[in-house]
């Protein structure tokens, strides 16, 4: 029996990056998966080399995800995994907008809050539910030239353990847990990347903090989601696992060196 077996498994930002790679995943494990995204023409060209179902969903829009329930009153686990950086531009806490700084809380926190809720009333009646969300090494420490995204994904970790204990009170049989990865290759960072001679060294550069010192892959964040997904994680709720090379075990200044 695979793990994932009769579950129906929402995933957004599906089309590329993390959460393809998680829908693969999910797929491998026998789910019945729904790849969402606001990319419509990349969804469903992703979708269609899968043979998934397939929804265009704007994680920020309310009226998205109500359209959404209606087509999946009842499902089994949904991944928050939709965000983004906000590109080049500068949101350092001295010069970010606030037009900027709500642009990164639409999608990555009120995507977020949004899937729970609705994730919440389509797991209720279900058996069991698994929300899992995507947040990032970033939500844990400050970073100084990303500063709506970072503040964002510290509200994820700890939307996480709300929902989940909100989830137990209830006595809801629906686990939240966060996924904090750093550092794995995924067109997000090809921006930063280049395609020329320089890629190797700026890749370099980019991990040279990271004890592991490589990217991570995204079918490793998705092994992770699968765990979750499933009944070897019956336990978990409320829980942050990292996967980030090792670098939120330490640090990278060295005393006395
Ligand atoms: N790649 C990393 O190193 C890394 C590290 C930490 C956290 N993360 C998180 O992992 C998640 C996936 O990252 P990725 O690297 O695969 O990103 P990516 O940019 O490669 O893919 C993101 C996907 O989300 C979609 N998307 C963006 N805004 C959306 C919206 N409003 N509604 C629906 N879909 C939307 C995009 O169309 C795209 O398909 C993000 O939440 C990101 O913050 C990534």
């Amino acid at each position: 029996m695979k793990r994932l077996e009769n579950r129906i498994c929402v995933v957004t930002g599906a089309a590329r990056g993390i959460g393809a790679a998680i829908c693969e995943a999910f797929l491998a494990e026998g789910a019945q998966v729904i790849a969402t995204d606001c990319n419509e023409t990349a969804l469903h060209d992703f979708a269609q080399k899968q043979g998934c179902s397939a929804m265009r969903l704007d994680v920020g829009c309310e009226d998205d995800w109500n359209a959404f329930a209606t087509q999946y009153p009842e499902i089994d686990v949904l991944v928050n995994n939709a965000g983004f950086e906000q590109g080049m531009v500068a949101h350092d806490p001295e010069h970010a907008s606030l037009a900027d700084w709500h642009a990164v809380h639409r999608v990555n926190l009120d995507g977020t809050f949004l899937g729970c809720r609705y994730a919440i009333g389509a797991m209720r009646n279900r058996p069991s539910g698994s929300i899992i969300n995507i947040s990032s090494r970033s939500g844990m420490v400050g970073i100084p030239a990303a500063a709506a995204y970072a503040a964002s994904k510290a509200a994820i970790r700890n939307h996480s353990k709300t929902v989940a204990l909100y989830c137990a009170q209830q006595g809801y049989n629906i686990r939240c847990n966060s996924i904090h990865p750093a550092a794995i290759l995924t067109p997000m960072w090809e921006p930063m990347l280049g395609s020329g001679p320089e890629r190797a060294a700026n890749m370099a550069a980019l991990v040279a903090d990271t004890p592991a010192k490589r990217f991570g892959s995204p079918a490793e964040v998705a092994a992770l989601a699968v765990m979750l997904a499933s009944d070897e994680a019956a336990y978990m709720t409320g829980t942050e696992l990292t996967i980030d090379g090792g670098l939120l075990a330490g640090s990278a200044a060295v005393p006395g060196s």
